[in-house]
């Protein structure tokens, strides 16, 4: 075992080197990527590929982790990038008037807001999701502003900031608090997400980083969008948002699989799935040196269409 601790951080020569033995000892995520060159010469092996989707969430997906590493501003540098370069995007589809319905449904929201926090000023009520458990009941905690709950606060001041000081950090938190209405579980894999509710419809379909993380393959993603098209009205809007050529990320010590998206993919898997695409833009990363340590992406893409 001192050995796996040892290869995590190993150069990929020394892991295909070992005895089949010796791996078979390694725990899975050590075994998934020991770099990120790995898990692109890896990417059809089957292993890698269990580093997704919703048991895999549930299992090893943790919460405050997730939100200590990536949301603290100041923290990591992956994180105050990301936030950077998709804040000012919400904020912008979602100024008021752009977007226009009364619901909205976030698709695998997991246990943070951020993504929310814009678009509580085109929709009213907001229905958030996700297979996992665990990150249902952190955003809970949030929600119901109870002891221990993630600070948002620099986070919401940041977009208060891009919205010019409409409001102030507590009444952003309030009314985003007051719009969203129902925690639900969902499966993007289940031709009906939301099983075992029936017919919900939403004027807008939401979803950041999810797709890549519970899909094992493109055709998933595809079929993926299909299912989460269902939940769109007539007319409804999709927002998506995620990583460019993103094939992991890690969450504390957790290395989890992600699908790598480009700019064509998600062109014909969103029109595939019966949406006329308004917007489609990628902003590359500049910081190099912090990918290595946390992600391997290269950017961020964010993209609105209506069926
Ligand atoms: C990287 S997190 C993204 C969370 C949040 N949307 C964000 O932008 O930071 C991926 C989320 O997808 C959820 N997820 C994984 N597989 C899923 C599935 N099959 N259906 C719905 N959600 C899923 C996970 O539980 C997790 O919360």
């Amino acid at each position: 075992m001192a050995r796996a601790r040892l290869l995590q951080h190993a150069p990929i020569n020394d892991w295909l080197m070992l005895s089949s033995t010796a791996k078979r000892q390694i725990p899975f995520w050590h075994e998934h990527r020991a770099s990120s060159e790995f898990s692109r010469r890896h990417r059809s092996n089957s292993k890698m590929a269990d580093c997704t989707g919703g048991e895999f969430y549930v299992k090893h997906f943790e919460p405050s982790a997730y939100l200590e590493d990536y949301f603290k501003f100041g923290k990591s540098a992956v994180g105050d990038e990301y936030l950077k370069l998709t804040l000012p995007l919400f904020c912008s589809a979602f100024a008021p008037g752009e977007l226009k319905g009364d619901t909205l449904i976030d698709i695998g929201t997991g246990p943070t807001i951020y993504q929310l926090l814009s678009a509580c000023e085109c929709f009213k009520e907001i229905t958030a999701t996700d297979y996992a458990e665990s990150n249902r009941k952190e955003l809970r905690k949030w929600l119901q502003n109870e002891p221990g709950a993630f600070d948002w606060s620099p986070v919401v001041k940041y977009v208060c900031e891009l919205e010019e000081n409409r409001m102030t950090v507590p009444e952003k938190e309030e009314k985003l608090r007051r719009a969203v209405t129902q925690i639900l579980h969902c499966d993007v894999l289940k031709s009906n997400p939301l099983e075992p509710l029936q017919g919900q419809q939403y004027d807008c379909v939401l979803s950041s980083l999810c797709l890549e993380g519970a899909c094992k393959s493109k055709d998933e993603v595809c079929c993926a969008l299909k299912n989460i098209s269902t939940l769109s009205k007539p007319g409804g809007y999709l927002v998506l948002c995620g990583d460019i050529s993103c094939s992991y990320y890690q969450v504390g010590k957790v290395k989890f699989a992600s699908m790598s998206f480009d700019k064509e993919f998600l062109r014909k898997a969103v029109s595939g799935a019966g949406y006329t695409i308004d917007k489609l833009e990628v902003s590359s990363t500049a910081d190099k040196e912090a990918e290595k340590e946390t992600t391997d992406y290269s950017g961020v893409y964010f993209l609105v269409a209506h069926k």
